[in-house]
Order: structure tokens, then C-alpha cells, then sequence
């Protein structure tokens, strides 16, 4: 994944897809064209263009046959089969379930995705998902109405109570959004987004508002195991993406996906100020995130016919030749096609992340009374911010996320910010991680490594091992026979042995087959073959002039904080700070117990997994599949770590609670600067001026 690259220049050099032929329309595709016209939509004119798709065989199997091909591949299909407590819930059969599907009967397209959507969503992990575009990522429905639980503080009574509020900020967040559309759309409707800023909120659909958020997380969420993260999705929170500082709108205001049906939602709130309730049923608006159209025909051109990112490429036209000159098969130039072995390449390094949380399209501004007053120091970037709390010894690191624009220049930045704290007089570091989606598998362990010191063997929590089939073994063949003829370390693709590295600390050899000796497993007593334990091969790291041989910030002067909501990667990276070397994690907000999840390992995206089959030359092997022949994305669980605190069982379902847990106030939620000033004073002791 790689998200936020510009793609120009890539899509001209791509193989050819195969086009689908043009569905033939059911009637009433004048929802498309009419929804076409305007900004916002009511969702029932939205469903209604999405439904006029009528379903069809040959694009159910071909999906399923996708579908089938990606779980050979994923490493938890036989961990699923039995998840143990108190994971029960995601426990799911994906083969059984694929054959159910195979012979249900659905009316529309749109019927067919969205079971099957919300069948591989029932897994609740992040790094395992069918994302069909078409359906998923062309329109959002919202509500004026974000929400956050707050402690009340009107109540004298300890412990002190939460309740659920819309935001305070719902009028600031929504003036600018579409230009102010979305308000003056509400207004039209008699209901000013002002008025129900900060009501604190009674019921829900008739329900407590509490019971109505873990429905949402529970049968909508998905990514995250644990259901206190998933609330904490639920609910409005701060990031830093982009090199600014934005906002969440929260799962329960949306971006809910138009699978989520209801086109109105009836709720109870006290407007702040008043003294009576007040019911008001909010209508969801539906607004376009994906490409423009005019009518049905060109909804399915320009957002679900398959692009030139849909099925993968052949990594080996963007390589260099050695001595072996192309064989005659490619069609593309490739001298010319080598100025995007940068982007190929970035594309393909590990990834361990939920793209969704780093680009999500809801991401509006922090409205500038939130913004933190402190200055962006040195290190700073897109991703990553550095700062003093003023007159005192604290600095702050903030990860918005671990896929910064350049995975490698990133090491550096951040030796540089670290240093820079150092040079102001930090003896304090507050890591907030708040909202982070995960990312590039080199970066977390960087960092592991920069602020643990060398004592650690810096593969520690990130050793792993990828499923085996008869596939996986012919492509490693292969790749170690093509490298005879090209330069495979310009782009490393997955299944190439020096892309990895042994438990030793030794790069394989070219002529090394990494996968072995297989470790022939029973899980859930079903057989399970695996490759061998092996490691990332993240070092030498990319600083100059060398890794720092002393660590920067004691263990006990550094906190990391955040609101649960921290996948993968810098899920892996806090838990190894607290279990490894007694770092203290803070949890704001919903997210009481976990402090992360999706720990387990490593995506592939089908793009990448098709990629692999074309660069070994195995497109054809009968465990490659077809070519996708529609616009979407089946991600899977491609690596699977291991525990470091259990070494022979993968990380899968493990939990890690943070050591304190507070709930957001009036004055810390969404408010960067009030939560590291916090956590400074209530848990480092420190002495802040007022
Ligand atoms: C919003 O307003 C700006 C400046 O007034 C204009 O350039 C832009 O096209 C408008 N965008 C939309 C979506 O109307
Ligand atoms: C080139 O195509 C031929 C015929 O399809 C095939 O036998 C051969 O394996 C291909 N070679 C490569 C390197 O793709
Ligand atoms: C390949 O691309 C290069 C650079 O754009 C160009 O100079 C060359 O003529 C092209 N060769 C062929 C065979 O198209
Ligand atoms: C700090 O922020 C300003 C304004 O957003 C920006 O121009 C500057 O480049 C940033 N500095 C660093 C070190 O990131
Ligand atoms: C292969 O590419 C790498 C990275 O670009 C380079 O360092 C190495 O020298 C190349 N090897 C050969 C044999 O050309
Ligand atoms: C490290 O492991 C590799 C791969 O198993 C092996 O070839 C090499 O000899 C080992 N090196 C040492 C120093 O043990
Ligand atoms: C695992 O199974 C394979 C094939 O079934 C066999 O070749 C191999 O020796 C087995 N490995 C171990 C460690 O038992
Ligand atoms: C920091 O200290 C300086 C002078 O020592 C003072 O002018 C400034 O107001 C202080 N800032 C804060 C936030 O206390």
C-alpha cells in the first residue's frame, strides 16, 4: 500500500486488463443519473443507483475465484476456524462461508459484495478485507451529529461519569466541509448544526447511547479485535495526517459506507443550555468521495470497471537487466519504464497498516482552537511532529502514522527530531500515537531500535513466517532462477530470499531458499505448512552518519498516549516499548483495556499478490487466479508475527492493556496540547506554568 504517492506517471506503463463486458442496466438507472447532478444526496437515491447493477454469475465467480486465490495465502485462515475467548465472535469458517455465497441468490451486484463485505469483515481485522470499490468507496453517508463520551462535570460523585455529547466543535468542524453545503443543507431542513453542538445525547434509535455505539462497533466497525477500540472508532478524536493537524468524524457520524442503509436516525439530546430534551430526527446525507459520472453507464466506467491498479504487474519490467537481455514476452520499453522502479518499489516494501485509517477521506481540519499553540521543530513532516511543551524538560513525538511519504529518508527525520528534543533540554519524550493506522514494517522497528538502544537484537517482536502451498514454493524457485537475469534488489519482490533475512541477523543468499525447512503445523486440527521463522531486513537503516549508540530518553522518562486506536505496526512498536522495556501507555477516551491491536503482521494487498505470480512468470499455475474484473481490493494477512512473550505461537489475538486509562474531559478532548500537558504533569510530575 502506498497511499499517499501520486500514481501519474505509473498508470501509462501498465499491462493490459482485460475489459468486462458492459453489464446490461435493470431499469431505473435514473437514480444514477439524478444523484450525478448534486452534492448531496439522500442515501435511499444512492442505494437506489447502487442496486440498479443487476447481479451477475460471471463476476461472482470470478470474484470468489480472487477471493479463494488470497486465502491460500492469508496466514490466519485456520487460526479463524476457533478464535478463543474473547475473541469468539470472530471466529468464521472463509471457505464454508465463500461456498455459501457461491450458491445464494441476490438480486444486484451490490447484494453479492456487500455479503461478502461484511462476511470477511466479521474477522474484525484490519489486514484481511474484500474492498469492493464500486460499492464502498464512491459515496459516504454522514451525520451533523459526531459524538465523543466526556466525563461529566457536573457530577461531584466519584468515580466521575461519562456521558455521550456531540462534539462541542460539530459547527466549527462542519462550516467549511463542501463549502458550507453540509450545513446550509441541514438549515434547509430546519436543523442548525449549532444548536445541537455539545448536547449531551439520551437515547439513540430508543436505545442508551452507549448500547447504540458497541451496535455500530460491533456489526459495522470491523478492523480491531477488541471492542473497546472498536467504540473508540465510533467516536470524533484528533490526528495529525498530511502535515496538519485534522479530525475525525468517527464511525458513528460517518464515513459509513452506503451498506449501511438507514437514511435517518431518530435522537434524544439536551442542547446545551437548555433544560428540556429535545427528539430531532437527523437525516444522513450522502456525498461523493469517488470519480465523477453523469450517469449509470459512466458510475461503472470511471468507479467499478477495473483500473490499471487493479491486477498486478510484472515487477521484472521495471528491473534491470543484467546480462540476460528481456526475453521477447514484455511489451512495455523498459528503459523508460525503470523511472517508476522508485514507486514500484515503495509499493512493495512490508506493510503492516490500515490504509483506510491513514487516508480516510473524513478528515476535516482541527477547527485552530484546537490546534496545539507549540511550534513544529525540526523532524517535523507529513506524518511525524516534534514539539516542546513550553518551559519545561518534555518533549513530544507525534507518529499521525507510520507510512511517511519516504520509508527510508523517514529514519533520519526522525533521528533528527529525537535529537533535536535532546539539543532543547527533553529529558521527557510523550509519544502520541493517537489515531495512528500502522505502516511500513522498517519504520516501527527503526524506531524500536532508535529509542530502545543497540542492547536490543532489533528483530525482537517482528520475527514472522509466511503460509507455504506448492505456489509459494514454485515462486521462489523461480525467483531465485530469474535472478540470474536481472537486478531483483532494485524492487525485492516478496517471494525473492534476500528480501529477507535469517533469525541469525544474516541476509539470505540469492541461491538461498529462505522457506526452508517448512514447519509442518496442525492448527485448530486442521495441517498447516509454513515457511521457516524469519526477520525483516530493515538494517543497515538509512541514517547518516550511523545508529546511535547510546538510548535517548530513559525508559521511564518516556510515555506513549493515545486513544486505542494504534494498528499493526504501531501496535507492534508500543507493545515491544511497555513489554520489553516498561514504557507506560495511556489510553484516552473510549479504548479503558487495549492500547492497540492488529499486531499480528502483514498485508499484501491482491495487487501485490498478482504481482508476484506475473514477476515469477506463474500467472498460469492453477493456485494463481484469474484476473480481477472489477475495481476492488481482497487485502490479506500475509505474514504472521510471532509473540516475543510466547515465541512459538503468532501474535494474532494478543491484547495489550494500557498501565492508565482516562476518559476525554471538555478540556483535553481533542485538544493535542491539553493531553500531552496532562499526562506531563498527572503522570511525569512535572511543573508546568499555567
Ligand atoms: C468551494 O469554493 C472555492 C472558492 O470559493 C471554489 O474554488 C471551489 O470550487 C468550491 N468547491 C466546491 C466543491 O464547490
Ligand atoms: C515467454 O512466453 C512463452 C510462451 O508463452 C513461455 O513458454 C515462456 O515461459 C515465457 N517466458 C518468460 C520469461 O516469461
Ligand atoms: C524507449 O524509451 C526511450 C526513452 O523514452 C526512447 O528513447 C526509446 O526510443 C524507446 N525505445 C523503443 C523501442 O520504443
Ligand atoms: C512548521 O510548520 C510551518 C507551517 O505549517 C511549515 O511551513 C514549516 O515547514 C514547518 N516546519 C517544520 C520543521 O516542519
Ligand atoms: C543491483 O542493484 C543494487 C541496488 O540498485 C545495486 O546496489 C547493485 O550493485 C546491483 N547489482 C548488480 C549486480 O548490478
Ligand atoms: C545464519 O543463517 C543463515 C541462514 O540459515 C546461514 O546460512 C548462516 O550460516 C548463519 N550464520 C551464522 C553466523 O550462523
Ligand atoms: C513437512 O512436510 C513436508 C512435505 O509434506 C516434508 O517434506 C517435510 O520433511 C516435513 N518437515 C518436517 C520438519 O517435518
Ligand atoms: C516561558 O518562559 C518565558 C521567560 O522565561 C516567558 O516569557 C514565557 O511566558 C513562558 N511561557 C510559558 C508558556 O509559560
Amino acid at each position: 500500500m502506498w497511499p499517499l504517492a501520486p500514481f501519474t506517471l505509473f498508470s501509462t506503463l501498465l499491462l493490459l486488463v482485460t475489459a468486462a463486458p458492459t453489464p446490461k442496466w435493470l431499469d431505473g438507472a435514473e437514480a444514477c443519473s439524478h444523484i450525478a447532478q448534486q452534492t448531496l444526496n439522500d442515501p435511499r437515491d444512492v442505494v437506489a443507483c447502487l442496486k440498479s447493477f443487476p447481479f451477475r454469475e460471471d463476476f461472482r465467480q470470478n470474484v470468489l475465484a480472487v477471493a479463494e486465490t488470497a486465502i491460500n495465502f492469508h496466514t490466519f485462515e485456520t487460526i479463524s476456524l476457533n478464535a478463543p475467548p474473547p475473541f469468539e465472535d470472530s471466529t468464521i469458517n472463509l471457505r464454508a462461508e465463500f461456498d455459501r455465497i457461491r450458491h445464494q441468490q441476490y438480486d444486484t451486484d451490490y447484494d453479492f459484495n456487500v455479503d461478502l463485505f461484511f462476511t470477511v469483515n466479521r474477522l474484525q481485522d484490519g489486514h484481511t478485507t474484500w474492498n469492493p470499490r464500486c460499492y464502498v468507496d464512491v459515496f459516504q453517508n454522514m451525520l451533523p451529529i459526531p459524538l465523543v463520551s466526556l466525563e461529566r462535570k457536573t457530577l461531584a460523585e466519584e468515580p466521575k461519569q461519562e456521558s455521550i455529547y456531540v462534539i462541542p466543535d460539530a459547527d466549527e468542524f462542519f462550516a467549511t466541509f463542501l463549502n458550507g453545503s453540509f450545513t446550509r443543507y441541514y438549515m434547509a431542513r430546519g436543523i442548525d448544526i449549532k444548536r445541537y453542538a455539545g448536547a449531551e445525547v439520551l437515547s439513540i434509535e430508543g436505545q442508551d447511547p452507549y448500547a447504540y455505539v458497541r451496535k455500530i462497533a460491533d456489526e459495522y466497525t470491523g478492523d480491531f479485535l477488541d471492542d473497546g477500540i472498536r467504540q473508540s472508532m465510533a467516536y470524533a478524536s484528533y490526528r495529525y495526517i498530511g502535515g496538519k493537524w485534522g479530525q475525525r468524524i468517527g464511525d458513528f457520524a460517518g464515513p459509513t459506507v452506503p451498506t449501511y442503509t438507514k437514511h435517518e436516525i431518530e435522537v434524544t439530546l439536551i442542547p446545551r443550555g437548555a433544560q428540556e430534551s429535545e427528539t430531532v430526527k437527523f437525516p444522513y446525507v450522502s456525498t461523493l468521495i469517488g470519480k465523477t459520472f453523469t450517469d449509470q453507464a459512466s458510475y461503472w466506467e470511471n468507479n467499478c470497471a477495473p483500473t490499471s491498479r487493479t491486477n498486478g504487474v510484472d515487477y521484472k519490467l521495471y528491473m534491470t537487466p543484467l546480462v540476460v537481455p528481456l526475453t521477447g514476452n514484455e511489451t512495455t520499453n523498459v528503459s523508460s519504464s525503470l523511472v517508476d522502479s522508485a514507486t514500484v518499489l515503495m509499493e512493495r516494501r512490508a506493510f503492516a497498516g490500515l490504509p483506510d485509517l491513514n487516508v480516510r477521506k473524513e478528515a476535516i481540519d482541527l477547527p485552530p482552537a484546537f490546534v496545539p499553540s507549540t511550534l513544529n521543530m525540526s523532524g517535523s513532516d507529513a506524518v511525524t511532529y516534534f514539539t516542546m511543551l513550553p518551559n519545561t524538560s518534555v518533549g513530544v513525538m507525534v507518529i499521525g502514522s507510520f507510512a511517511p511519504l519516504d520509508l527510508y529518508a523517514w529514519q533520519q527525520t526522525v533521528l533528527d527530531g529525537i535529537n533535536g528534543l535532546k539539543s532543547q533540554g527533553a529529558e521527557h519524550l510523550v509519544i502520541d500515537v493517537t489515531n495512528n493506522g500502522g505502516g511500513y514494517v522498517c519504520d516501527g522497528l527503526w524506531l524500536h531500535r532508535l529509542l530502545a538502544g543497540p542492547s536490543v537484537d532489533v528483530n525482537e517482536g517482528f520475527e514472522a513466517a509466511i503460509r507455504v502451498n506448492d505456489l509459494v514454493e514454485d515462486m521462489v524457485l523461480a525467483d531465485m532462477e530469474l535472478a540470474k537475469s536481472y537486478n531483483f534488489s532494485d524492487i525485492e519482490p516478496l517471494y525473492y530470499s534476500p528480501g529477507w533475512k535469517s533469525v541469525n541477523g544474516t541476509k539470505f543468499g540469492v541461491q538461498e531458499n529462505f522457506l526452508y525447512p517448512l514447519q509442518n503445523l496442525s492448527i485448530n486440527g486442521v495441517p498447516d505448512t509454513f515457511s521457516r521463522r524469519h526477520a525483516n531486513a530493515c538494517s543497515p537503516f538509512h541514517v547518516d552518519p550511523d545508529v546511535p549508540t547510546e538510548i535517548p530518553f530513559d525508559h521511564s522518562k518516556i510515555l506513549v498516549i493515545g486513544n486505542g486506536i494504534c494498528a499493526s505496526t504501531c501496535s507492534a512498536f508500543t507493545t515491544l516499548m511497555q513489554e520489553l522495556h516498561g514504557v507506560k501507555i495511556v489510553n484516552f477516551g473510549a479504548a479503558k483495556g487495549a492500547h492497540s491491536g492488529m499486531i499480528g503482521g502483514e498485508v499484501v494487498e491482491w495487487r501485490g499478490l498478482d504481482s508476484e505470480f506475473k514477476t515469477a512468470n506463474l500467472k498460469t499455475h492453477p493456485l494463481a487466479g484469474p484476473e480481477l474484473l472489477v475495481n476492488a481490493n481482497f487485502r490479506i494477512n500475509w505474514r504472521a508475527t510471532y509473540s516475543y512473550r510466547k515465541p512459538d505461537t503468532f501474535n494474532s489475538y494478543n491484547v495489550a492493556v494500557a498501565d492508565y486509562s482516562f476518559p476525554y474531559t471538555e478540556e483535553t478532548w481533542n485538544r493535542p496540547q491539553a493531553v500531552w500537558t496532562f499526562v506531563a504533569k498527572e503522570i511525569f510530575g512535572v511543573k508546568i506554568a499555567a
